[in-house]
């Protein structure tokens, strides 16, 4: 069994869609937010999931929430790291500590897009297509290396609401396959380049 740990900063949708896929050979070992209101707490906990929040403000600095947030994690004995929709920027350290074995899910097709407010900026853009990218996480924000992506359109009368919801769609999608795939040993990572023998095409398909 692989253990897990989720790390949330609200809603947690997408650490849903990973608990309910029930991924053979992995264990949801706990699920930990920066946000003590993050509803997905609740809904973990509701389930018997083990869940902490350490709250970011109590923390002088980056550094010292990070080291603690890493010592909680470790409680857990992870495999895996699963940033979904966790909203803190992360210490080199930390990322160095959990390189190869923690992921994210990051809103926009990589490398469009890191950061924040990502469809809106898509909007602006005029982009005609939008998406999710799940990636290895490094200490460069929104950079590692691509473990898969899915690409939804953007229709004429959407907006920054309308587009994340479509995309949301197909995160809810990936992720528990990408979770999946680093269970199962399927993933081998050669500079930026993932490799992943199972058929990724699906993933890429136009989700509309
Ligand atoms: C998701 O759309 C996720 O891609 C995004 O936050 C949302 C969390 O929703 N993550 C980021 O923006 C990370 N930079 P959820 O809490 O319902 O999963």
């Amino acid at each position: 069994m692989k253990n897990i740990v989720i790390l949330i900063s609200g809603r947690g949708s997408n650490m849903q869609a990973v608990v309910e896929a029930d991924i053979p050979g992995a264990r949801i070992a706990a699920v930990l937010s920066n946000n003590p209101d993050a509803a997905g707490l609740a809904w973990a906990a509701e389930r018997g999931i083990a869940t902490t929040a350490l709250n970011h403000r109590d923390f002088a600095d980056r550094d010292a929430f990070d080291s603690a947030m890493a010592e909680l994690i470790d409680q857990h004995q992870p495999d895996l790291v699963v940033l979904a929709g966790f909203m803190r920027i992360l210490t080199p350290a930390f990322c160095a500590r959990y390189a190869g074995r923690m992921i994210n899910i990051h809103p926009s097709l990589l490398p469009a897009f890191p950061g924040l407010h990502t469809h809106q900026r898509a909007l602006d853009e005029g982009c005609r297509v939008a998406g999710c990218t799940i990636h290895f996480v490094t200490a460069v924000l929104d950079d590692g290396p691509i473990i898969a992506q899915g690409v939804v359109p953007v229709l004429d009368g959407d907006n920054a609401d309308t587009l994340a919801a479509r995309v949301l769609t197909a995160e809810h999608r990936l992720l528990p396959q990408a979770v999946a795939d680093f269970v199962a040993g399927k993933l081998s990572v050669s500079g930026k380049r993932v490799q992943n023998p199972r058929s990724v095409a699906a993933d890429a398909q136009l989700l509309v």
